[in-house]
């Protein structure tokens, strides 16, 4: 079975204090660093930071895994610059990809790269053929549980049959979830097929970050 990892996502964190933030969920025992990319666009009213960001972060974290969340429109054109600038894994929306064929080629583009790749699906897209075929070239499928956008909004149940469907459909692949994630719906995430689980509010919202992020690790192991 796929390997078990929560990723704390720093929307949640001090942006100001990125390098900071990142050090800090680190230490504290997280497996990864889940970055937010919004270009004002894709989400509007969402703008964040971009490829120089990850950059001058990477800069400051030599070997952290930097798995960063592209909510952009056209994320294709990201893929070579986030790749210099050290993005460890890149997650593509399938809605702003646009056609199978398009989602097809920018993971096999990622991978030229040397980049790990996951293909996102908000929550009102559906496991359709088209889903499917594309998500057999990716290495992990995240599943948004909130409206992308912002932090802190509640978890969906409806989204858990997708998970469902995904795990029979891919039984090795790594899945992903992103967006309300809490002790208690880490647990029916994993109960319905994820593994990985990025969680906003719930490590920075909390007085211990280890005893959160280990709590989080918990739920998600069954
Ligand atoms: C939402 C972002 C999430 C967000 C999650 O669009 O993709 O990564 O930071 O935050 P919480 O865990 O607070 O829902
Ligand atoms: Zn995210």
């Amino acid at each position: 079975a796929p390997k078990v990892r929560v990723g704390p996502s720093v929307l949640a964190g001090d942006l100001s204090m990125l390098a900071k933030e990142t050090r800090r969920v680190l230490r504290a025992g997280a497996d990864f660093v889940h970055l937010d990319v919004f270009d004002g666009n894709w989400v509007k009213g969402a703008f964040t930071f971009g490829p120089m960001v990850v950059k001058a972060l990477r800069a400051h974290e030599p070997s952290a895994y930097l798995d960063v969340h592209l909510c952009v429109t056209q994320p294709a054109q990201y893929l070579e610059e986030l790749a210099k600038a050290g993005a460890s894994r890149v997650l593509l929306h399938f809605e702003a990809l646009g056609s199978v064929h398009v989602a097809k080629a920018a993971a096999q583009l990622a991978h030229q790269l040397g980049l790990e790749v996951g293909l996102a699906l908000a929550p009102q897209t559906s496991v359709s053929r088209e889903v499917l075929e594309a998500a057999e070239g990716f290495d992990v499928v995240l599943c948004m549980t909130v409206p992308p956008g912002f932090g802190g909004q509640a978890f969906m149940p409806e989204v858990l049959p997708k998970l469902r469907e995904l795990r029979e459909t891919f039984p090795g692949k790594s899945l992903e979830v992103d967006g309300g994630v809490t002790v208690r719906t880490a647990a029916l995430a994993a109960a319905a097929g994820a593994n990985e689980a990025v969680a906003g509010s719930a490590v920075f919202g909390a007085k211990d970050l280890r005893k959160s992020i280990r709590e989080l690790r918990n739920s998600l192991q069954q």
